[in-house]
């Protein structure tokens, strides 16, 4: 057996857990109706047959009405869930993984204008600021109510054959009494510690009553809000730790450091690409050495040596790898395997939460199969017969077009203009603060480099090179090139985005920045022109800035932006721009009819997206056999392509990602997987 620390059981009561590994509870937003059905269930498996011991399913599954879904959360308040919950904790444990669930009362973390309208409870008035409902001040029969409602709950989880439950009382109904910042009742309630604990007790009381003692009931919470504002500190997060412990009633502590709040709050309770790895694992380490207790702990481990450390430390008894399993399902079969190396790694991009945060649902920014797991391979399957493809460009959809064409057995050459591969992403690198993001060119390349993709730097690719490999299919990937074409008059008078990030232009000492795409690159030019002393607006004609840079994303950017006293400014247009001596009079107009207003700077950014490279795509197009059609049927239904509009073509011809319009890494990447993973 071996001796990996990550790899050795952990037995929890009767429970014995395969290893050390699980995926803490992250609700996807892929139930359908509130179920988890077909599609949330081969999310789960997948995860099952890549080896975790424990998969923490749903994520703040719903106990309550009045708790209706603020991200698509599964309801357990209805009974119908427990066949859908029966069939995924058997198709898991099939597998060998056990399967618990997160349950909980939202509380104010939530709206009144989602389910059934009801009004949010919470223990006080106070408002929070993320889900922006007022809530009611819970009353005697709300308390009654919900406490029955958890404990139906954790009966029809028991009865559905999962292995335990988690209470989610960080930032939802529980913890919201336990806060002083958030808990304003007085007895029996509200005031003393052990009147803002005595809903949970009553709580989990009413749990064991109902599901008796042997089944698996642990709590999530957090242990220290840090700098909430009348928030519960350090040493009341140790007592609650030794108390839920001595209730008898708590199988396992799930710890967390933080509040959630805000969105600036959660995300250093969730941290994302360039902060640092592991920052709460000391403290879980503490609340284990302090309490004895089952200990798990999950806060941006992304890999498996952090991994390990957390568990040959005795840090933890099982460490949450979350968002790394969404990355790549099957680390533990690859570490059991030796190799390691080829595990997909998560770059703390956070498409995924944010995704859910805006009403999508989770994907990964590199994965286009996570989530799609009904229709879309981790594992690419060999083709019946090897062709040769041809690929123009080695940005993230060249590589994944690459990458999967590989691995179905064909012969794959690929053509980069530039030195290195990366295009877009490379760019994007550039800031040391999302210099992660490489990891989803450097993976790719290393999975071409492994297949034997033959790999072609500084090749600009013209059609003879392409028709001179006499290839069978053709994919370009050419990307996109900055329009910054958006002005009335003046355009010449403005750089792109890209030139400031890229570093071929300086920045200015007095910069307007008008971001109409609302993405990313806008904000990151913003950051680097305030970085080298530049004064900086950031405009938009949108209602808010940056539409396109989600929740947490935006985080790090306010935290640089708000430093350096950028100016945001929404609602305005720039419409021309024209020599003022040595400066640029930009003219600002307005969708809503405000009179017109000018400034005067020495750098006009504009960031309008791109437009597609497709030179070479037209020039092809005649000569192939679909005329670079894609059936689109076809595509969306993981059929072949068998268009045959040419009788003399040569080969098949397609473009992904940007080459087409304007979009982003994960729609380049996923463009590539569905169309490679049927040729
Ligand atoms: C899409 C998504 C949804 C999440 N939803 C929940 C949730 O409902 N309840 C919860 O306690 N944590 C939730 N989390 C947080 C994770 O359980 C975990 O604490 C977090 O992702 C940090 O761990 P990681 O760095 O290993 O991903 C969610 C995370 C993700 C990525
Ligand atoms: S989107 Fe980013 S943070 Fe989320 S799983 Fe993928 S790589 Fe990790």
């Amino acid at each position: 057996m071996s001796n990996d620390p990550l790899l050795q059981p952990f037995q929890l009561k009767h429970l014995t857990l395969r290893n050390r590994i699980m995926t803490t509870s992250h609700e996807p937003a892929y139930a359908e109706d509130g179920m988890p059905k077909e599609r949330y269930r081969a999310y789960h498996v997948e995860r099952a047959k890549g080896g975790i011991a424990l998969t923490m399913t749903a994520g703040s599954a719903s106990v309550s009405k009045d708790s209706p879904p603020s991200f698509g959360n599964v309801l357990v308040y209805k009974d119908e869930v427990v066949p859908w919950m029966r069939d995924l904790a058997d198709a898991c444990h099939e597998q060998g993984t056990a399967v618990m669930i997160q349950i909980t009362h939202l509380g104010r973390r939530t709206r009144w204008d989602k389910g059934d309208w009801l009004p949010v409870i919470a223990p006080s008035h106070a408002r929070e600021p993320a889900h922006r409902a007022f809530p009611k001040r819970i009353e005697d029969w709300d308390i009654e109510r919900v406490i029955k409602d958890f404990a139906d709950a954790a009966e029809r989880m028991k009865a559905a054959g999962l292995d335990g439950i988690e209470i989610e009382a960080y930032g939802h109904l529980a913890q919201q009494f336990w806060s002083p910042s958030t808990n304003d009742l007085g007895a029996p309630y509200g005031g003393s510690l052990d009147n803002r604990l005595r809903f949970t007790f009553d709580m989990l009381k009413a749990i064991r009553d109902r599901v008796g003692a042997e089944f698996i009931v642990g709590v999530r919470y957090t242990a220290d809000e840090v700098d909430m504002l009348d928030g519960m500190g350090r040493e009341e997060g140790m007592e609650v730790s030794r108390r839920l412990k001595a209730s008898g009633m708590v199988d396992f502590l799930n710890i967390i450091r933080g509040h959630i709040d805000t969105d600036s709050a959660l995300t250093d309770v969730i941290p994302i690409q360039g902060m640092p790895s592991a920052p709460h694992l000391d403290f879980a380490g503490e609340i284990r050495a302090e309490t004895r207790w089952p200990t798990f702990h999950a806060a941006r481990i992304p890999d498996v040596p952090t991994a390990r450390h957390a568990i040959a430390s005795g840090k933890v008894d099982m460490v949450g790898m979350t968002r790394a399993h969404l990355t790549d399902p099957h680390i533990v079969r690859k570490i059991l395997a030796g190799r390691e190396d080829d595990i997909r790694p998560c770059v703390g991009a956070n498409y995924c939460l944010d995704r859910i945060y805006q009403g999508g649902a989770a994907f990964c920014i590199h994965n286009g199969a996570t989530g799609r797991e009904t229709t879309m391979p981790h594992e690419i399957p060999p083709a019946d017969k090897r062709r040769k493809i041809v690929i123009v460009g080695a940005g993230p959809g060249g590589l994944e077009a690459a990458r999967v064409g590989a691995a179905r057995g064909h012969e794959v050459v690929l053509f980069e203009a530039a030195p290195q591969a990366g295009g877009q992403v490379r760019l994007t690198a550039q800031s040391k603060r999302r210099r992660e993001m490489i990891g989803i060119i450097d993976w790719r390349v290393a999975q071409c480099e492994a297949a034997g993709v033959t790999l072609n730097f500084n090749s600009w690719a013209e059609a003879d090179t392409v028709l001179a490999e006499k290839p069978d299919v053709v994919i370009l990937a050419t990307g996109g090139l900055p329009n910054t074409d958006v002005l009335t008059t003046g355009n010449e008078l403005v750089v792109s985005a890209w030139d400031i990030i890229s570093g071929d232009v300086k920045p200015g000492r007095n910069v307007l920045v008008f971001d109409d795409a609302g993405d990313n690159v806008g904000l990151q030019a913003a950051e680097v022109i305030a970085q080298a002393g530049g004064k900086v607006e950031i405009m938009t004609p949108d209602r808010v800035f940056a539409p396109e840079v989600m929740g947490m994303n935006l985080v790090p950017y306010m935290r640089a932006l708000q430093k350096f006293d950028a100016v945001f400014t929404v609602t305005w247009r720039l419409e021309s721009a024209e020599r003022a001596g040595n400066a640029i009079r930009a003219l600002i107009g307005s969708d809503y009819g405000g009179v017109w207003q000018e400034r005067i700077v020495d750098q006009i950014v504009v960031n309008h997206g791109t437009l597609p490279l497709d030179d070479l795509y037209f020039e092809l197009k005649p000569l192939s056999s679909n005329r670079g059609a894609v059936d689109y049927d076809a595509l969306i239904e993981g059929r072949p392509q068998t268009r045959d509009d040419n009788p003399d073509g040569m080969f098949q011809l397609f473009r992904i990602g940007d080459a087409v319009a304007a979009r982003n890494t994960h729609a380049a990447i996923y463009d590539a997987l569905r169309l490679v993973k049927d040729l």
